[in-house]
């Protein structure tokens, strides 16, 4: 007798009914890059379809990623100034301060998350503050915890550090408990690793490090216990949902964190990901709507329960036909 698969793929509608991976609208966070001025929406080249905002047309943009079902944005500034601590990160008038509470204020559902980190806000470049040298984890800490605070106070649901400074959940856990900010959650970059597919944001986000790079905080790529012992500090020290990041090349490590957490777990489909699809896309090599819902069906399958995409918008649309 021949056992045969075949018969469960016979039609759409049977493949629909065994399908064991869903994907959703509801799966996925927005990346957004908002920077100071007006009427801004300027293309970045690294990143096919991706632009920069100013405040005015990122609230438009959160609106209308909203409509399609998107429940949550992450937000990513490019300061007026850069200087050595990367003070405009916890200004209160600071690009993603005023983000913040322009787009709560159109669209008070919408979960506005925050990426906590001072890469974006130093003239070095550094994801912390520079003593002899390197980076200062210790001193860092409390001014993390100053930026998130401040996306708290502006009205920020989700604080998001992607440092990989040690300690900084339970820092800014404290520091938000302290100011009253009980109900601001932490969505923790648990486990970062030192990764090449972090390039076309760096251009787009202006971030890349003046000097050396970021393997003194970022993991190294060939570990994996490591992620796990990674993902249990950030649990101890009181984050609400843990995120693995990159997604693609690391769907081993999401397996992995997602056997081992009871709490939902994020992976970043980082902008390497996105470019390279889009690169062969606009060449005709492969077949750019395909890939990249093989792609995020695949993060999902590793076990993510929620996937920051640049896809978002363009998935979002294409589930939307699909039903
Ligand atoms: C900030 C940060 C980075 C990304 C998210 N937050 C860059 C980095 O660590 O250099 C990368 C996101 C992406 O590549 O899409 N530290």
């Amino acid at each position: 007798m021949i056992i045969r698969p075949r018969r469960l793929r016979r039609t759409r509608a049977i493949r629909d009914m065994v399908r064991e991976t869903g994907l959703s609208v509801k799966d996925f966070i927005a990346p957004l890059f908002v920077k100071p001025g007006q009427d801004v929406r300027d293309p970045i080249p690294s990143m096919p379809g991706q632009v920069h905002f100013s405040v005015d047309t990122i609230v438009k943009e959160a609106g209308e990623l909203w409509d399609l079902g998107i429940p949550s944005i992450i937000l990513f500034g490019l300061p007026d100034r850069k200087d050595a601590t990367g003070s405009r990160s916890w200004a209160a008038d600071g690009v993603v301060q005023q983000a913040i509470s322009a787009i709560k204020a159109k669209f008070p559902e919408l979960v506005v998350m925050t990426d906590v980190c001072l890469c974006e806000y130093t003239d070095h470049g550094h994801c912390g503050v520079i003593s002899s040298g390197a980076v200062d984890n210790d001193a860092t800490l409390e001014l993390l915890a100053r930026q998130a605070v401040s996306h708290a106070r502006a009205g920020a649901d989700f604080v998001a550090p992607s440092d990989m400074m040690d300690g900084r959940v339970a820092a800014i856990r404290a520091a938000l408990d302290q100011e009253g900010f009980q109900d601001t959650g932490i969505l923790s970059y648990a486990v970062k690793y030192a990764s090449a597919f972090y390039g076309p944001f760096r251009d787009a986000a202006d971030s890349a490090p003046q000097f050396g790079n970021r393997a003194g905080y970022q993991m190294d790529p060939a570990n994996a216990l490591e992620a796990l012992k990674e993902a249990l500090l950030d649990m101890d020290e009181g984050a609400d949902m843990i995120m693995v990041k990159p997604a693609i090349p690391y769907l081993d490590i999401i397996w992995r964190v997602r056997e081992m957490t009871l709490l939902p777990l994020a992976a970043y489909n980082v902008s390497g990901e996105y470019a390279m699809v889009k690169a062969a896309a606009i060449r005709g090599w492969i077949d750019g709507e395909r890939v990249m819902m093989e792609m995020l069906t695949s993060i999902k399958r590793a076990g993510a329960d929620l996937i920051l995409t640049y896809f978002a918008r363009e998935a979002a649309k294409k589930l939307m036909l699909d039903t």
